[in-house]
């Protein structure tokens, strides 16, 4: 069977999401799980974009084993050097240079001529080449770009030393037949000379599909990101494209390396992380993804699975909802659990946890991993903790008038304040505004519950704008109102870690 590859850009496009930023702890966390996902290459930054980024970039390559790890760089010599620089401990890297080469992009943005774009190009591959073995080349905006021009660009860089090559449909404007045949004139014209990678952008909603067209006619890479985050629309969902190849070997007759019991956990990992949810009906990771609600297909299902079921939820690591912890666990079945669900946590987190798990078994009864994955969000986001919620009472009901009382830590000091306000998370937010000082829009409030029950742990998420950043913040708890509070105080840890 061809084996595709999955270059995976949830760290570098996939932080282009808006409010999706992460900070050098919280990319090596991700890069960790995706290494254990299986993915062949991970682009871990923009090297010369943020003294972040390059962080993150030398953090990974040299923490983590197995995949090829990766440096974005514009086609610029400096953009190039720091990209060998931040990779330099890496056993396995790769420079991903880059230059557009629609007309639209050569003649309002970057105002110079194809040759001159070409020229650029094939120099900065020469240079990545000779600081590295491994080189990849993108023409910005492929899919808007004279086909016979591109076809001279993608044999001078091959020329030059690339050995894949990337066509993105930067703005997602392609579709499925028209890629596909773009795609089939470059293999006619490069044959085994590099191999042909693909970058698909969201915004028709045709990202998957194209790079499914793409594998048909001779791609070997999929540039992809987990839960599809990216820029706008987002970027081809790598559990959708690996899903459907692993489905349908039989058509596409390829498959990819990825270990796709590894992709709920990583899809989690992710909205944990991001703050980003998945729309329920996602398809892979959607929480109704695998829910069968018609009578006819739940017939057809406990007849036979495949009635109605293509994939099982296992294979995707999914277990079917199980109480796998009480009231008298104690800590080394709690530790070894987290253990088992991939976390990977410090003693003193890990003690934090499971002071949270053992209030938690007292307020309900059935403990399921979603709840244990739920209890290690703040351990898992690991942003300082300039504000730090120690206290909550809200009171609210039909004829009384909402209020909230807060006690927090600020910068260490403890502080109190009673607020009023619209409602209970109305006044809980208030209080929280007045203690910090803070001035943030709240763009966005969602809840979501995790399992089912009234005694169901909620997940709230926000997002908060300041100063045109966007962050997004995560918080659950089985009172609704604490979950909301801690969202709202996550959030603004994350804008006070963006200010320093
Ligand atoms: O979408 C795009 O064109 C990109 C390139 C940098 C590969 O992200
Ligand atoms: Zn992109």
């Amino acid at each position: 069977m061809r084996i595709v590859r999955i270059f995976d850009t949830t760290l570098r496009d996939g932080e282009q999401s808006p409010g999706a930023s992460m900070n050098v702890d919280e990319k090596v966390q991700v890069a960790r799980q995706l290494a254990r996902l299986g993915v062949d290459v991970i682009e871990a930054g923009f090297a010369i974009s943020s003294p972040g980024d390059f962080a993150a970039i030398q953090r990974i390559g040299s923490e983590i084993e197995g995949p090829v790890i990766c440096s974005l760089a514009r086609a610029k010599e400096a953009d190039v050097r720091r990209a060998w620089e931040a990779l330099k401990e890496a056993p396995k890297k790769r420079i991903h240079t880059f230059h557009s080469t629609s007309d639209i992009h050569l003649k309002h943005q970057f105002r110079v001529s194809r040759e001159e774009a070409l020229r650029r190009s094939v120099e900065m591959v020469g240079l990545a080449r000779s600081l590295v073995e491994d080189v990849e080349f993108s023409p910005m905006d492929a899919t808007r770009t004279d086909l016979a021009y591109l076809l001279d660009v993608i044999d001078a860089v091959i020329e030059a030393g690339a050995s894949t090559v990337n066509i993105p449909d930067t703005v997602g404007y392609t579709t499925p037949d028209e890629f596909g045949g773009m795609i089939r004139a470059i293999k006619e014209r490069i044959g085994d000379r590099a191999v042909i990678s693909v970058h698909c952008h969201n915004d028709l909603g045709l990202a998957v599909a194209n790079s499914l067209s793409a594998v048909r006619n001779g791609a070997g890479q999929i540039e992809c990101t987990i839960n599809g985050v990216g820029e706008r629309a987002g970027n081809c969902s790598l559990e959708e494209v690996v899903m459907a190849l692993r489905t349908r070997k039989d058509f596409f007759r390829a498959d990819t390396r990825i270990n796709t019991r590894e992709i709920i956990r990583s899809s989690r990992l992710v909205t944990k992380i991001t703050g980003i949810p998945v729309q329920p009906n996602k398809a892979i990771v959607g929480t109704n993804a695998f829910a069968h609600e018609s009578g006819i297909h739940q017939d057809g299902l406990l007849k036979e699975k495949t009635t109605y079921e293509i994939i099982s939820p296992e294979s995707i690591g999914l277990r079917s909802a199980k109480l796998v912890m009480g009231k008298h666990s104690g800590r080394h079945a709690f530790k070894t659990r987290l253990e088992e669900l991939g976390y990977d946590l410090a003693p003193d987190e890990i003690e934090k946890a499971f002071e949270r798990f053992k209030r938690l078994a007292d307020q309900k009864k059935d403990i399921f991993d979603e709840d244990i994955e739920a209890l290690v969000s703040d351990e898992v986001s690991k942003i300082p903790e300039v504000y730090c919620l120690t206290g909550l009472s809200a009171e609210s009901g039909m004829k009384k008038e909402p209020k909230a009382t807060i006690t927090m830590k600020v910068n260490g000091k403890t502080v109190r304040r009673t607020a009023k306000g619209d409602g209970p998370v109305d006044a809980t937010y208030r209080a929280i505004e007045a203690l910090t000082g803070t001035k943030s829009n709240l763009i966005k409030f969602e809840v979501k519950g995790i399992t089912g029950g009234t005694d169901a742990l909620g997940e709230v998420f926000v997002t908060l704008e300041e100063d045109g950043r966007t962050v997004r913040g995560l918080g659950a708890d089985t009172d609704i109102i604490v979950a909301s509070a801690k969202a709202y105080i996550n959030a603004l840890n994350k804008l006070a870690a963006r200010r320093k």
